[in-house]
């Protein structure tokens, strides 16, 4: 196996050749998809947690099975995580292994006439099952369940959609399942109701860790979140909450969102935040939080971790007897349990385990993609393919990237 292991030292930080918010034409040129001329490609191993990731350059190329499709991988998007499971040795299957959740590419393999996703096509692909080492995004092709990709339309950034995919499916997840919104009603470009969906499979099918996260919708108590109702965002400059106030917004909620105003103030407030606080002073955050709510906050979601999941829920109500509070964190939640409110995580695993949930998420995307309804994430493009992946991930890892998704470009 022939290996070239990049060090920090080796590389100079990747330079910014470009940021953007949103551009209404795409500058990327769709490559022949039936070009290929080799077997094997390169490709980004984990030897050892704790370490660099490696670069290889005769990783074989996986082939796609019934239902799933093979993509040229034309940009990465990085994610927190992919440096996080390295470094805290957490969501690593085995050793070697291949990371990386979110990619844009080109459909290359040969697809059916009926289906949604065709030879050729330019996608956006959530990896979420990276349990499955052939859909990482660190490579230079990935297999994609075809009910998981998304369609980018060719008047979109490609590099921006690369940056998209696992904040909007967490986004869906937390509003849809969690807190039970129908995203069926009240707006332009018409998205799921997962409650329904939900309600319609198989609880066999659905793996234990995540069985009661996702059923609990279902139950004749669930007190799903209606149009008018407040939400409190804490972090709301990450990417995912800058996803998730947009969604909210579009199925008609309040939105309060905690997050560095200064830095972040315009876009949040050009994305439809009601009141932005400012994160600095957590105290002062709660006790505004509870005075714009009139101490009646039912919803609420983290994205910063345990501590500000804590403050967080300090500001919920959970005296209205069966109407509970919710609380959903995504990187953490209190250790202690309070009364009258509901406790939950992002279930984001149904996103490839039921073909009707993804499905249904995916052909949401891609309207409100071609609508242009949804405001993509500011990114921040790293020119220096795979080899750059690690000096990339700094970036993130160092606060550098602030509020913007690094995406590396593999052209
Ligand atoms: N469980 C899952 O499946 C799942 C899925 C998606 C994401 N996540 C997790 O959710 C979190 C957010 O992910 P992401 O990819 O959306 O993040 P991201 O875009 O990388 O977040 C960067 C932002 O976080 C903000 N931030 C950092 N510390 C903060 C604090 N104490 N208070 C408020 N804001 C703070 C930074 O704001 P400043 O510019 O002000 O520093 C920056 O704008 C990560 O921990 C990620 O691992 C989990």
């Amino acid at each position: 196996m022939t290996t070239a292991t990049y060090t920090l030292s080796s590389f100079e930080k990747p330079s910014v050749v470009h940021e953007e918010i949103y551009e209404p034409h795409d500058r990327y040129i769709v490559p022949d998809p039936t070009r290929r001329s080799s077997s094997t490609q390169r490709a980004l191993l984990l030897q050892a947690a704790r370490e660099q990731y490696t670069l290889v350059h005769d990783h074989a190329i996986p082939d796609p099975a019934r239902g799933e499709v093979l993509v040229k991988i034309v940009a990465i998007g990085l994610n927190p995580v992919d440096w996080k499971g390295p470094a805290f040795n957490f969501g690593i299957p085995r050793l070697p292994w291949i990371n990386g959740r979110d990619l844009a590419g080109v459909v290359v393999s040969p697809t059916d006439e009926s289906s949604r996703v065709q030879r050729g096509d330019l996608v956006l692909v959530p990896s979420t099952d990276y349990r499955d080492i052939r859909k990482a995004a660190f490579q230079e092709y990935a297999i994609a369940t075809a009910y998981n990709a998304a369609r980018i339309p060719s008047s979109q950034c490609v590099y921006a959609s690369a940056s998209l995919g696992v904040a909007f499916v967490a986004s869906v997840l937390a509003l849809g399942v969690s807190f039970g919104i129908d995203f069926s009603k009240n707006f332009t470009g018409q998205g799921p109701d997962l409650v329904r969906t939900i309600r319609g499979l198989n609880r066999d099918n659905i793996p234990a860790d995540i069985l009661d996260e996702t059923f609990s919708c279902t139950l004749p108590s669930a007190d799903r979140a209606q149009p008018g109702d407040w939400l409190a965002i804490w972090g709301a400059s990450t990417t995912t909450g800058y996803i998730t106030l947009q969604l909210a917004k579009l199925a008609g909620l309040h939105v309060i969102c905690v997050a560095d105003v200064a830095a972040h103030g315009r876009k949040l407030h050009g994305a439809g935040a009601d009141i932005l606080i400012d994160r600095r002073d957590p105290e002062r955050a709660v006790e505004i939080i509870r005075g714009v709510t009139g101490g009646r906050l039912r919803y609420a979601i983290d994205f910063v971790g345990r501590e500000t999941a804590t403050l967080l829920e300090r500001t919920l109500d959970g005296t209205n007897g069966d109407a509970k509070a919710h609380l959903l964190g995504l990187t953490g939640l209190p250790k202690e349990r309070q009364p009258g409110i509901a406790y939950h995580t992002v279930p984001i695993k149904l996103f490839h385990l039921s073909p009707e949930v993804g499905e249904s998420m995916v052909v949401w995307l891609e309207s409100l993609l071609r609508d242009g309804t949804l405001r993509l994430p500011e990114i921040v493009r790293s020119p220096g393919g795979l080899g750059s992946v690690n000096t990339s991930l700094e970036m993130l890892k160092d606060g550098t990237a602030s509020g913007k998704r690094v995406v590396v470009d593999l052209q």
